[in-house]
């Protein structure tokens, strides 16, 4: 039961381009009382090949158009952007919760695979620098931790290519030669780190097996959000409709047709609002 608070500002939800939704889709599942506006930055997709220093300022215009719709909690829901802005986020907007993705996946994993062997699915940025494994660490002394940039995979989700032989292939090339190596099978956790991974889920599962744990952020993310709304009493009444503004910042139509998988919901491209950052 959601009580204690009225806010009627809503959560902004931000990503480089769709693969959010995934996050979204957590969050309005439980939080079905929530305004939530979220913003898909597909004009400068991906994050995950550019440099800290590009990732950091599109970051930071994004969430200034967020801000700018006088927002009550902000939500980092790409791995990338989390890894390379989210301290510098949380310090420039403060007093604004700013919650990003990989540490409550980070947590998820932990919990899953208490002292386990975790290999982390993410972009070429995320891996770069080490989001997750030391978010890991620094839960779970004891686990041990591998990072893959997996940057096709990405490709793979934006197409809806998320089953069948292709999927499975490219699934194979990234995931065979770690398990080829010396101590592979002692990995019992995988970790989709990154926001279009989830929809790989079946291949990823098929090639690794039911023994190994496969887990993402996005309802970690959800149960931080709420526990975040909860303890400033920012939640809202769910007694009246919540709304869903969804903007772009660039195209509609391609955001429809593969936002539109992420979330799970059918979308036409005038449910898409494109804005300039
Ligand atoms: N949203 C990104 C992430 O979770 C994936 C797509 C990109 O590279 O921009 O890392």
């Amino acid at each position: 039961m959601i009580s204690s608070g009225h806010d009627e500002r809503a959560i902004g939800i931000f990503d480089s381009g769709v693969g959010g939704l995934t996050v979204l889709r957590e969050i309005r599942a439980r939080l079905p009382g929530e305004h939530l506006i979220y913003l898909g930055d597909t004009a400068r997709l991906p994050y995950g090949t550019k440099s800290p220093a590009s990732v950091l300022q599109y970051a930071r215009q994004a969430v200034s158009h967020l801000v700018l719709s006088d927002i009550k909690l902000l939500v980092v829901a790409c791995n990338t952007a989390s890894a390379v802005a989210l301290a510098p986020l949380q310090d420039e907007l403060a007093p604004l919760p700013v919650i990003g993705v990989v540490h409550p996946g980070a947590r998820a994993a932990v919990a899953a695979r208490p002292g386990g062997h975790h290999l982390v699915l993410a972009t070429e940025a995320t891996v770069r620098l080490g989001a997750y494994g030391k978010a890991i660490r620094s839960l779970d002394a004891s686990a041990q931790v591998d990072e893959l940039s997996c940057e096709l995979l990405v490709a793979l989700a934006e197409e809806g290519w998320t089953t069948g032989g292709v999927a499975d292939a490219i699934v194979g090339e990234y995931l065979q030669p770690v398990l080829d190596t010396d101590d592979s099978d002692k990995i019992s956790s995988i970790i989709l780190g990154c926001t279009h991974f989830p929809l790989l889920r079946t291949p990823i599962r098929n090639f690794v097996g039911d023994a190994v744990s496969i887990t993402d952020s996005a309802s970690t993310t959800a149960a931080v959000v709420e526990q975040a709304l909860r303890n400033r009493k920012l939640l809202r009444s769910e007694s009246s409709a919540a709304f869903l503004q969804l903007r772009a910042t660039d195209g509609a139509r391609r955001f429809a047709r593969v936002g539109g998988t992420f979330l799970g919901t059918d979308l036409q491209p005038h449910d898409i609002d494109l804005v300039d950052l």
